[in-house]
């Protein structure tokens, strides 16, 4: 069996490291940084020739600099003879740009997944794609682990007598679903609009009971935080008792910081697989680390273990 190697660009070296740690190895020793002319560029510092070399870098601002990152670093393991690349990428960005929606616009979660494959990736491993289908614009092998359980068995600890769980938009409700399914208990989908590209969204009814429920707020990511603004103000005019916010990936653009950071929230819950601009003052969080999950699927990939089994 062909050694493993880890290596991260500079997009989440904490999670990489905590990816390691559960792996019981070093975090390999690679060289990536800019030029002044913003030339990006990459070294692995260790013979990587036939080995099984992991590359984690969630695609995370600023997206377009981890992008090339992940790319460069791809082409240098390839050059280096790498036995397979395994391009692990705990958030995948520009995946909310997944279907040709409006006339005139690109599938650009499409062009990022030719690049990673022009570039020499064997295999990708990521959690909790904005849109499954984006799995099919690989032609490698993909794994999509997911992180519901992991919420699930959180929220699970808190035993809330009467919770319900909320989808905010319909496209969430089957993510939703699935955590008020392991919760054993009801769930309640917000109709979301958008109604351009600016960014703001509109939380216009609710299909469901909430009424002196605690409910427990589920989507796979918060940029803005307007999305769940708007239906945590909706759920509290519906008479709900309390309010939990969950997401997968804390993208966390700075106007979030303003708009979640109230005691409207009560808890704010996320997984590591963004790193995180600053902290909150007023919401208390919680933070789910992804890092033994990805650890035990990286390992089940290099030995050729099932990885459908850590969801069973
Ligand atoms: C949208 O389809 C996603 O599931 C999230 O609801 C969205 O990404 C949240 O964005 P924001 O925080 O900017 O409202």
């Amino acid at each position: 069996m062909r050694e493993m190697a880890v290596f991260t660009g500079n997009a989440h070296r904490a999670f990489a490291e905590a990816v390691c740690q559960h792996l019981e190895m070093p975090l390999g020793e690679c060289e990536v940084f800019e030029f002044s002319n913003e030339n990006i560029f990459v070294k692995f510092l260790e013979n990587i020739r036939e080995r099984d070399v992991f590359l984690i870098q969630p695609i995370v601002p600023p997206v377009n600099t981890r992008l090339m990152e992940l790319l460069i670093m791809i082409d240098a393991a390839k050059r280096a003879s790498a036995g397979r690349i395994t391009a692990v990428i705990p958030y995948y960005g520009y995946g909310r740009s997944d279907k040709k929606d409006q006339p005139r616009v690109p599938i650009t979660a499409r062009l990022i997944a030719n690049f990673i494959e022009v570039a020499g990736a064997n295999r990708v491993l990521t959690v909790d794609l904005h849109a499954g289908q984006i799995q099919g614009f690989f032609n490698i092998p993909l794994d999509e682990l997911t992180a519901l359980p992991l919420l699930a068995d959180y929220f699970h600890t808190l035993r809330l007598p009467a919770p319900t769980v909320v989808a905010t938009d319909v496209g969430g409700a089957k993510g939703a679903r699935d955590v008020a399914r392991r919760l054993d208990c009801d769930l309640a989908i917000v109709d979301k609009r958008r109604t351009d590209n600016n960014e703001r969204a509109e939380a216009m009814t609710l299909i469901g009971e909430v009424e002196g429920r605690d409910c427990i707020i589920v989507d796979d990511e918060i940029l803005t935080g307007g999305t769940m603004v708007s239906s945590v103000r909706l759920l509290r005019d519906r008479g709900a008792r309390s309010v939990y916010v969950s997401c997968i990936h804390p993208i966390f653009a700075p106007r979030a910081y303003d708009l979640l950071d109230t005691k409207e929230i009560a808890e704010l819950v996320f997984t590591d697989t963004v790193p995180l601009r600053q902290p909150f003052e007023h919401v208390p969080t919680r933070t789910l680390s992804l890092a033994p999950l990805f650890g035990d699927a990286m390992h089940r990939i290099h030995t050729g273990g099932s990885v459908g089994e850590l969801f069973l």
